[in-house]
């Protein structure tokens, strides 16, 4: 039977019950659910609605369907009840007769999804901070292996300058760690429990809300039941920690897929997580990585659609929130999934540093070396520029790397160029001339590592 049955003398539509029913996914909100009406049963207690021996009964049974519920958690899903709410409070009825209807003195669904919502996403921050933090000592793990692996770094998908792999792996440590520190900030806004706020107007009963609030692990009560009920800035803002990460996560995934395509042979990924072609059998394909790529989308869809769902809804709850939930479960579970698929193929990744470093070698990524040196013979950046520009085209003419030019051939660009300039042009050195925080020079890579590590533990 539904919960507010008394006013109205027709059935409802089974379509309107299908639409309007949210079971099927707020279930996912029982155990929340449970600890917030144990809460709300201890606050009954001061404004004696209820008994101390009453509020024991009530946790009591309300301990025994937690216990159910972690054991099957599928039971729910197969009741009539309209949402997770109404489940619960059938449950109690049926364990503990009448006593289970006091439960609801003085609060409404309002207040108790804003409540349960609140508490299921602080422990979802707490998981997806382990799941990014164990992403980051993978990629460290992998820099520490790769700190001499030596390959092309593009910009327009150009070869650039060369750098390391251990170099690259780096800049997604950073990334996820922006991402981390995002989640951070949105805990500290989202830890105020709405419990008390009623349906809108508040609670009749004169709860003291912030003990309430310390019960359930929240650092406050919130300040204005209005708002305390129509309330989803969390949601939106976890959506957009979800979006940014999986944004990150997808260029994470693009690159490797570049780096493991036959064109560049930079990497081999392992089988644990490619896959065949029903059709050509020489096939191994990323689809671990292109998931995390196409997933990236219905994340950013979640965001969108949620901040279309609340804008222009006018205060206070409005059954368009029920929206909240889908897309949400949706976009959190897939950034989870997404950040152990990455793990997991770092873990088995192979790198070609052979393939990797003839790489570098070629598309001419010393030309900036030569330029600098040209500065440091007096010539101005600009006209170095220039004269490199002209060398490159002669060595794209003569089919050949810049250092493999006859000196005599260079200088017909520049007369300062001397023999000295032949260490300047080899690969090592463009590493380690970039010796500046952040840059690619080997005891920087070190250093990142260390600094990371350190972070991390
Ligand atoms: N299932 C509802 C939701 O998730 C619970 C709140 C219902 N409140 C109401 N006034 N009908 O939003």
């Amino acid at each position: 039977m539904a919960l507010w049955g008394g006013r109205f003398t027709q059935a409802a539509d089974q379509r309107f019950k299908q639409l309007n029913d949210s079971l099927h996914f707020d279930y996912r909100l029982a155990e929340q659910d449970i600890m917030s009406s144990v809460a709300w049963s201890k606050a009954l207690v001061t404004v004696k609605v209820l008994t101390e021996a009453e509020q024991q009964r009530l946790e009591q049974a309300l301990g025994v369907i937690m216990a159910e519920v972690q054991s099957d958690p599928s039971a729910i899903v197969n009741s009539d009840a309209e949402d997770i709410h109404s489940w619960l409070e059938q449950k109690l009825i049926d364990k503990v007769g009448d006593l289970g209807k006091k439960l609801h003195t003085g609060r409404s669904r309002n207040d108790q999804v804003a409540t349960d919502l609140k508490l299921w996403c602080k422990q979802q921050v707490s998981q997806l901070h382990h799941g990014i933090v164990h992403l980051q000592q993978v990629l460290v793990e992998t820099a520490e292996a790769h700190q001499d692996a030596v390959m092309p770094g593009y910009t327009h998908l150009q070869r650039a300058q060369p750098v390391t792999f251990a170099h690259w792996c780096l800049a997604y440590v950073e990334m996820l760690a922006r991402d981390a520190s995002r989640l951070q900030d949105t805990l500290k806004r989202l830890d105020v429990s709405p419990l008390g706020s009623g349906a809108l107007a508040g609670t009749a009963y004169p709860i003291d809300r912030e003990q309430l609030a310390g019960w359930l692990g929240f650092a406050s009560a919130t300040s204005n039941s209005l708002d305390s009920v129509s309330d989803r800035d969390h949601v939106l803002e976890l959506l957009f920690n979800a979006a940014i990460s999986m944004v990150h996560l997808s260029r994470f995934a693009e690159d490797i897929i570049f780096f493991n395509s036959g064109e560049a042979a930079f990497v081999e990924l392992s089988d644990r997580v490619t896959s065949g072609s029903s059709l050509m059998p020489q096939k191994k394909n990323p689809d671990a990585l292109e998931l995390i790529r196409g997933k990236c989308g219905r994340v950013q869809g979640a965001l969108t659609g949620m901040m279309m769902t609340l804008k222009g809804l006018p205060l206070a709850y409005n059954k368009d929130m029920q929206e909240d939930k889908e897309g949400l479960f949706d976009a959190l579970d897939t950034w989870m999934d997404c950040l152990q698929m990455a793990a997991l193929v770092l873990d088995g990744i192979q790198v070609k540093r052979l393939r990797c470093k003839e790489a570098a070698e070629q598309g001419y990524a010393n030309a900036t070396e030569l330029a600098d040196y040209l500065v440091a013979k007096g010539v101005p950046f600009r006209e170095a520029h220039h004269i490199v520009g002209e060398a490159v085209m002669e060595a794209i003419r003569q089919g050949k790397a810049l250092e493999a030019l006859p000196l005599a051939d260079l200088q017909k660009f520049s007369m300062v160029i001397g023999d000295d300039v032949s260490p300047i042009l080899a690969l090592q050195s463009c590493l380690d001339k970039r010796a500046a925080k952040g840059g690619v020079a080997p005891q920087q890579v070190a250093a990142a590592i260390a600094a990371t590590k350190q972070r991390l533990v």
